[in-house]
């Protein structure tokens, strides 16, 4: 059996994206069909209908989401029916090297439903991240799927999925912020913001906002930034040096994704700190620094993938967090908007609109 539902599909490179009826099969073995709840708007949908991120169309968007478990295939044991679930786009193998040693997150062999969803004409769909959840129901593999409290608001967990778990996993994952550290974050958008809460909630003792949007700095208070710094008005690496008794951060996290950020980063941190890029850089980019300065200022020069998150171990203790009132994940909901609405969203966030557009179905 399969399920027709309505979904949002970039058809064409750069055209606007369309809602159009999709075939999702029925799940078969290792696979689950997920009710989708919400979805939020992520830079990397817009770079998908952008074809920034190859030719495959037409592409299934949509991939910070949360939805309900519908039905399993053969041999699946990690939820049920019914279940509440995040669904994550790196679903481990328990086999390459790297599950192997004991370092599960860092999965070189993650995976996807086997089987296609397609349009009504039998046009194979490639789903955003291996995901594509614009839809009213999708197919992924079941390891994608991660059980969390239901008592959660689908469009806040849907958060995890992505960009927030990238952010708040480079602080806490990549960054091992901890109690008494400084930290400061460069560029303060979804990724960034969460960087900040991430700083807050794991006891950082400053947690320094660069933006050069006041809009940007305003939220960044609001999830635990303790200073802000407009880099359009005044240094940030002076600027971080001085708010850290002129030594600079323990921890900097670049989350822009460009290389006169990453200098910034570089220098704006104490001799022997770290510097997370989590920010995504485009292929021309290229980086100069004095080797020696590399050398000489020791600590480690990381970047964060996906937050280095480990979905079963981190989407449950987050949600946990959030009910508690520790994790202000509501913060990041800037919009709910209907599934046709998503172009419009695209509109806002290339104008720093928003932190978050979700869609809620
Ligand atoms: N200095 C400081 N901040 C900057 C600069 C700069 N030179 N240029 C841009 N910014 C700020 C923007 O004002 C914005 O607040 O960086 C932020 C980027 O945020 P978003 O556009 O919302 O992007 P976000 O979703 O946070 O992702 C950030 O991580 O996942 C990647 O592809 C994503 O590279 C992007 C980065
Ligand atoms: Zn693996
Ligand atoms: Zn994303």
């Amino acid at each position: 059996m399969s399920h027709q539902v309505r979904a949002v599909v970039a058809l064409g490179k750069g055209a606007p994206v369309s809602l159009e009826t999709i075939v999702v099969p029925d799940p078969g073995p290792g696979e689950a069909l997920v009710k989708v709840e919400a979805c939020g708007v992520c830079h990397t949908d817009l770079h998908y209908r952008e074809g920034g991120i190859g030719d495959d169309f037409p592409f299934l968007l949509g991939h910070e989401a949360a939805g309900v478990v519908e039905s399993v295939g053969e041999g699946v044991t990690e939820v049920v029916p019914g279940d509440f679930v995040i669904l994550n786009w790196r679903a481990v193998c328990g086999q390459c090297r790297a599950c192997l040693r004991g370092r599960p997150w860092y999965c070189f062999a993650t995976h996807n439903a086997t089987q296609k969803m397609t349009l009504t004409d039998g046009t194979e769909l490639s789903p955003a991240l291996g995901i594509g959840a614009f839809a009213e129901k999708t197919l992924v593999a079941a390891g994608q799927c991660t059980k969390v409290d239901p008592t959660v608001a689908p469009q806040v967990a849907g958060l995890l999925g992505c960009g927030v778990m990238a952010g708040i996993g480079a602080a806490i994952n990549t960054g091992n912020v901890g109690r008494g550290d400084t930290v400061a974050v460069i560029g303060c958008g979804g990724v960034g913001a969460a960087a900040i809460a991430g700083s807050h909630l794991a006891g950082a003792a400053k947690v320094i906002a660069v933006d050069i949007d006041p809009r940007k700095l305003d939220t960044a208070e609001k999830l635990g930034a303790t200073h802000t710094v407009n880099s359009r008005q005044t240094d940030p690496v002076e600027a971080i040096r001085e708010l850290t008794g002129g030594f600079g951060a323990d921890v900097v996290i670049e989350a822009v994704g460009r290389p006169e950020t990453y200098k910034q980063a570089f220098y704006a941190r104490d001799l022997a700190g770290t510097v997370v890029l989590v920010g995504v850089p485009t292929p021309e980019m290229k980086l100069e620094l004095p080797l020696l300065d590399v050398f000489g200022r020791g600590g480690s020069l990381k970047s964060s993938w996906y937050g280095d998150c480990l979905p079963s171990r981190d989407f449950p203790m987050l949600i946990d967090l959030y009910l508690q009132g520790r994790l202000n994940l509501d913060a990041f909901v800037t919009e709910t908007i209907a599934l046709d609405e998503v172009e419009k969203a695209f509109e806002r966030m290339h104008h720093g609109d928003v932190l978050r557009s979700v869609v809620v179905l």
